[in-house]
This record gives C-alpha cells, sequence and structure tokens, in this order.
C-alpha cells in the first residue's frame, strides 16, 4: 500500500474518533496491517490514482467492509462489529487478513472500491421539516416540494416521517421512520403539512427500491450508529412504498428549465450537503435563478428556499438552517437556526 493511503486511514481514524465513533477508528487503524499489499484489493489501494482522502478511500474501504458484513458472507468478522464490545485492534487486522485471503471477497472489495461513497441522511428532516412548519404557517398553503441534490430521495418523504421536534409534532405519529433531535431552543410553529407535489433532482439519483442500491446506501453508515442504520432502512422501506420522484440532471440546468410557482400552494425548494458539491457556476444559476422566479412571487403562489448547509464562517463545524421567502414584497431572509451534521441535534434560533 502507498503511505498515502496509510496516511488517509489514520486519519481518518482520528476524525472518527473526535466523532464518537470508536470502532470505525480502530477498523481504520487496523486496515493499515489487515491489508495484504498482493491482495487485488492490496494492488488497487497501492495504484490509487487520485488523492486518497479526496476520493474518500477510507470510507470506500471501511463500507466495502460493512457491505461484506452485512451480506453473512464473513462471520468472523462479524462478530467483531457492532454490538459486541470493542474489539482487540489485532484481532480485528487479523480478522481483516482473513477475509482479505478469500479471492471472492478480496475481488469483491477491490470492485466495490470503484464507486464514490453516496449517503442519504434522513435525521437531516430534522432540519428540514421546520422550515416546512414555518413556510406553511407563514403562508398557510399547502406545499410543493422540490429538492435538489436529492440522492435517494429519502426526504422526499419527510411529511410521512414521524417527526417530534422540541414538542411539535409533524408528519405522520404511526411512521416507523421517528425524527427527534434532541431539541435546543423554542419549538418550530405548529401547522398542516400538506404536500402537493413533490420531486427531487441529482446528478446520480439512487434508486433506494433496488437491494443492491439499499444495500450500498446502508454500508456507508457507520456501524458505531445504529440509530442511523435503524432509520435509514425504515426510510428505505418507506421509500419502495411510496418511491419519489428523481430526475437525474444538474440541479442548475434542470432549475432553469424547470422551476415554476404553483398558484394556491408555497412552493419549497430545499437541500441539505449537497449546495457544496455543485460547481460554483451551478451555486451562481441557482441563486440568480431563484431570485428572478422569486420576484414574480404572490401570496397566493410564494416560493421559498430552504436549506442545511456548512455555509456559517460563524459556525464552520455546524451546518446552518436558512430560510429565504418571496411572498410578493422583498424577500425575507432568515437564519432559522443550527444543526448537527446527521441531525442529532437542533439549535432554533427562529
Ligand atoms: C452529500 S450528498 C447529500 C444528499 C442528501 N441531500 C442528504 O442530505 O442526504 C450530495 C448529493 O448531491 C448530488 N450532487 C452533486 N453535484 C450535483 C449537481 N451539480 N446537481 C445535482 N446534484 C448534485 C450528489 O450526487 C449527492 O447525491
Amino acid at each position: 500500500m502507498t503511505e498515502r493511503a496509510l496516511a488517509s486511514f489514520a486519519l481518518q481514524a482520528k476524525f472518527c474518533a473526535g466523532l464518537g465513533a470508536p470502532f470505525m477508528a480502530a477498523l481504520c487503524r487496523a486496515l493499515s496491517a489487515g491489508i495484504d499489499p498482493a491482495s487485488q484489493t492490496g494492488q488497487r489501494l497501492a495504484n490509487w490514482p487520485g488523492e486518497p482522502m479526496t476520493d474518500a478511500l477510507p470510507m470506500r474501504m471501511t463500507g466495502a467492509l460493512h457491505w461484506l458484513v452485512r451480506s453473512g458472507r464473513v462471520p468472523e468478522l462479524a462478530a467483531l462489529y457492532p454490538p459486541a464490545a470493542l474489539p482487540d485492534e489485532a484481532a480485528l487486522a487479523a480478522a481483516i487478513a482473513a477475509v482479505m485471503a478469500d479471492p471472492a471477497s478480496d475481488a469483491a472489495i477491490a470492485e466495490f472500491l470503484g464507486s464514490a461513497p453516496q449517503t442519504n441522511e434522513t435525521g437531516r428532516a430534522g432540519a428540514l421539516m421546520p422550515g416546512l412548519l414555518t413556510v406553511a404557517a407563514e403562508t398557510g398553503l399547502p406545499l410543493a416540494l422540490i429538492e435538489l441534490g436529492a440522492s435517494a430521495g429519502l426526504n422526499l418523504n419527510l411529511d410521512r416521517f414521524a417527526c417530534d421536534l422540541g414538542g411539535t409534532r409533524a408528519g405522520d405519529p404511526t411512521s416507523d421512520v421517528i425524527i427527534r433531535p434532541n431539541w435546543q431552543g423554542p419549538p418550530p410553529p405548529a401547522a398542516p403539512v400538506n404536500v402537493i407535489k413533490r420531486c427531487g433532482v441529482d446528478l446520480a439519483p439512487l434508486e433506494a427500491a433496488d437491494p443492491a442500491v439499499a444495500e450500498r446506501l446502508l454500508a456507508f453508515i457507520w456501524p458505531d450508529q445504529p440509530e442511523r442504520l435503524v432509520r435509514a432502512a425504515a426510510a428505505i422501506a418507506l421509500a419502495r412504498r411510496h418511491p419519489p420522484t428523481l430526475h437525474q440532471a444538474d440541479a442548475a440546468d434542470w432549475l432553469a428549465a424547470n422551476l415554476a410557482l404553483t398558484n394556491g400552494a408555497a412552493t419549497i425548494v430545499y437541500h441539505s450537503i449537497a449546495f457544496q458539491y455543485f460547481p460554483p457556476a451551478a451555486q451562481a444559476r441557482i441563486i440568480a435563478h431563484l431570485e428572478a422566479v422569486g420576484s414574480a412571487a404572490t401570496p397566493a403562489a410564494p416560493l421559498a428556499w430552504l436549506r442545511m448547509e456548512m455555509d456559517d464562517p460563524a459556525q464552520p463545524a455546524m451546518p446552518a438552517i436558512r430560510l429565504r421567502l418571496w411572498a410578493g414584497a422583498a424577500a425575507s431572509e432568515r437564519l432559522l437556526g443550527h444543526a448537527h451534521a446527521h441531525g442529532a441535534f437542533v439549535q432554533w434560533a427562529a
């Protein structure tokens, strides 16, 4: 393995330890000792053409192992994964080495490394839903939703999740997808969230109904975080019953061709941890187009731009929740609060 790949595993181990994921930290450290340089996987890592951290190489590798563990094909390694107690690192390295020694597992991991991690975090609904409630309360209208960078579109079903937002309930209380962030600050307004249409856009939309796609999505969730795994599995099952409409396109291109106001509904364009991945020119086009369409908005056909993004220089480690609302007069721009990147907590300011 190259020094760069080894260094990326060590760096990722530090990140994971800092983020309260001790198993992932141990796994990243054990990778260096567990991967045989002569294996297909070892060769692939040694000849990696890009920059390992930029390409999320440690996440590809830990995702590949989690995927094999979840498949039931590597029971000895699986026995060391949570909910088992944190294993000894030497035992973890030995179990990884045993998996690599099996040519079929080695080939499967080497192939898995080929595609970049793509996730879809439903916990972020805990930061998005209070934005929907704010728009519904202020406009008194049903909602038309457009999600940019929607991935598998799991958060297009957010009105079908059981949300408890600091005591304000929203969505379907019987849902298996439970969104209950640790809430700090006043509760968001209570209002009916009546979604009359919805669609998402992504450069690479994922079809959650495809079992192979669903397994990949789940594999990239850290094994230390069982509550995220349970929630994602429930959201995938929900998406099978209510498949989101997803368009494959660049967000700016799609918006320029398709964004239209709906009379009698509030149109909400929203995104979470996605804007930073759009090229700067696309970001600028999106903002300009929203301003242009927003200038024609009325109280009967308002436009909202809701985002949960890492764009607050004062709080660089926490996504900010922002809302821009056009309803006829000048647009109102508000910082609604901040949230944990996966929605574990929400600090509501509004
Ligand atoms: C980190 S994921 C976040 C997904 C989802 N919003 C969430 O919160 O779980 C970013 C998503 O943006 C998509 N993306 C990146 N560039 C894009 C673009 N130019 N237009 C549309 N989607 C894009 C990626 O394919 C990916 O699904």
